[in-house]
């Protein structure tokens, strides 16, 4: 299984503007068609707690979101088992399950602690980031509070609009 960390940033690596949750207050259209086609086609979506609350997401038979907490039972309400479902397991434990049960891909939306934790165990093949050509100064990087050492190799690049929006794709190198 291919896993695969999705994330919009500004010039200088900000993926929220000033800490606001929003990013489609600033993305481009570009950026969000792009988007919106790469959730499209994802079967297996992976996110946080906290980028859950943050935003409105439509459960669909055509995707299985899962949602990484320490308190699933607070989520009982929301869950719609095969769309929707929470979970206190690992990274670790994600990926094999669904390794295990033969998907083919895992795209995971964040936020920061999500991705984190997975680069930390070394659990991201690919990280697909758009650059949004905007400094913001302050605001969160998609990779906190931890001493990581990666190499990613530059695997596709496209400008997407006059300004400059690039749509990039990196490969970790496993080490
Ligand atoms: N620019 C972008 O592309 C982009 C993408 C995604 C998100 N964002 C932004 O990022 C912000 C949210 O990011 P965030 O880092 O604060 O939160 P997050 O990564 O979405 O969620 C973190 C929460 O997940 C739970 N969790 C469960 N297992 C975990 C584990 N193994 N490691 C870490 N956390 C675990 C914890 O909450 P509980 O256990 O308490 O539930 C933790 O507080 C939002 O503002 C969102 O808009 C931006």
């Amino acid at each position: 299984m291919k896993t695969i960390l999705i994330f919009v940033s500004s010039l200088d690596g900000k993926i929220t503007k000033w800490g606001e949750a929003n990013v489609r207050l600033w993305s481009s259209h570009q950026d969000q068609d792009y988007y919106k086609k790469v959730w499209n086609e994802s079967r297996l979506i992976v996110m946080g707690s906290t980028t859950f609350n943050a935003d409105t997401f439509n459960p669909s038979p055509d995707h299985l979101m899962i949602v990484m907490t320490s308190h699933p039972e607070r989520y009982k309400t929301a869950e719609l088992p095969g769309q929707i479902e929470f979970t206190n397991e690992t990274p670790v434990e994600i990926t094999a399950r669904f390794t295990n049960k033969g998907y083919q891909q895992m795209l995971v939306i964040g936020g920061p602690h999500i991705a984190t934790s997975f680069l930390k165990e070394q659990l991201i093949d690919e990280l697909w980031l758009t650059i949004e050509p905007k400094i913001f100064g302050s605001g969160g990087n998609f990779a906190i509070d931890a001493k990581l050492d990666i190499d990613t190799r530059l695997i596709q690049f496209e400008k997407v609009n006059d300004q400059g929006t690039l749509i990039t794709k990196y490969a970790v190198l496993k080490k």
